[in-house]
């Protein structure tokens, strides 16, 4: 079908209201195709009837055609920017940011107090000399008690009451002092397992696998089956040093310790030994570190220090030189080389630095507490 010289401006006009009317981008890219597209579009098509037109019409309807396809591109051109703006428009009016909503809050994380407790214990034995390593928590009996001189049925393992671990790996409750720990086989070896009721194990793995001179410092989770009150838990840390060289006395134990006290609180801490007993060091000692509230006086203003309970002392570890027997079992010359060990509590010395005054506080992970340490 032949177009007409004066059909083309109602094609034209017929574009333009089409393509005022388009809904859309794809609506107005099929209008494009079908008005100006060049191989099918209704100009092009037109254009190639020229030919075929007598010579004096031919500049005429030319002429026409450019005119109505330049309408027609005109008319895309400016649909096809309100199209645009139009949706520019929606996208703004979508995301709109809601000024006054609240912020919302940042939390950022932090160590939890007994972390940040061992972190400063370790810190200051590194300054010291001393390696911060770690050990396992279920242990075997023979490092949790028998190559620390605990056999079984020594009275000593009364005090160590714990859990039992058994050849399936679940967990047993029973009393060490009866000695009912299950037996598992590790390399040939029958032997029960248990949870370690302390890091004094890793005295005896360190010096196993090392030579002196040993300085290490190991803090860990132990384990007891007792009732849980404000200041015992079942669950709790412990922190171990260990030094062994040619010629370490009881005066570099106490130097060692009181540097650690002093660091630990601040100011002219003093530091008691009180004879004790320990099967694996000989001899024992007790240490306690004058109340840094009350400053040893037993009193504050308030009455009776509620920190060291009106005596005047914190008591914070075990300690002692290494038994000769130990140094024998690893394979040491108890003539040539001898050492200190030392054991506490880790939570003892988080709850004095916070104030916090129920171990059960640190485990309950209430963290309107915790937070506000
Ligand atoms: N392991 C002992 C306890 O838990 C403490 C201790 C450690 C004592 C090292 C002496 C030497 O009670």
């Amino acid at each position: 079908m032949t177009i007409a010289l004066s059909d083309l401006a109602d094609l034209a006009a017929t574009a333009e209201r089409e393509i005022a009317a388009a809904a859309d981008e794809a609506a107005l890219d099929a209008l494009r195709v079908r008005y100006v597209g060049r191989r099918e579009g209704e100009i092009t098509k037109a254009l190639k009837t020229l030919p075929s037109l007598p010579a004096d019409q031919r500049p005429a309807f030319g002429a026409a055609a450019n005119a109505a396809r330049e309408r027609i591109e005109a008319a895309l051109e400016r649909r096809g920017a309100d199209l645009r703006e139009a949706a520019l428009a929606r996208d703004i009016a979508g995301g709109a940011v809601d000024l006054t909503l609240p912020p919302r809050r940042v939390r950022v994380g932090r160590y939890h107090p007994i972390s940040r407790t061992i972190r400063e214990i370790t810190r200051i034995f590194a300054g010291m000399g001393f390696e911060a390593i770690e050990g396992p928590e279920v242990e075997w009996d023979y490092y949790n008690f028998e190559a620390l001189n605990i056999p079984p049925g020594h009275p000593a393992r009364d005090k160590f009451s714990t859990l039992w671990v058994n050849a399936e790996g679940t967990m047993e409750v029973a009393l060490a002092a009866t000695g009912s720990g299950r037996t598992i086989v590790d390399a040939g070896r029958k032997q029960p397992m248990l949870l370690r009721t302390h890091t004094s194990p890793m005295q005896i793995r360190v010096m196993e696998q090392r030579r002196p001179p040993v300085r290490v410092v190991v803090p860990g989770r132990c384990y007891r089956f007792e009732a849980t009150d404000a200041t015992h838990e079942s669950v709790f840390f412990q922190y171990e040093g260990l030094a062994i060289d040619e010629q370490l006395s009881m005066a570099d134990l106490k130097g060692v310790l009181y540097s650690f006290a002093r660091q630990l609180f601040g100011g002219e801490r003093r530091v008691r030994f009180r004879p004790d007993y320990f099967p694996f060091t000989e001899p024992s000692a007790e240490i306690a570190f004058d109340c840094f509230v009350c400053e040893g006086s037993g009193t504050t203003d308030a009455g009776r220090c509620a920190t060291c309970g009106g005596s005047g002392w914190i008591e914070a570890a075990g300690c002692g030189m290494v038994h000769p027997e130990a140094l024998r079992r690893v394979g040491y010359d108890p003539a040539k080389v001898q050492g200190f060990a030392f054991g506490g509590g880790v939570e003892r010395l988080a709850m004095l630095l916070t104030g916090t005054p129920d171990i059960r506080l640190f485990h309950q992970n209430d963290l309107r507490y915790l937070e506000s340490l």
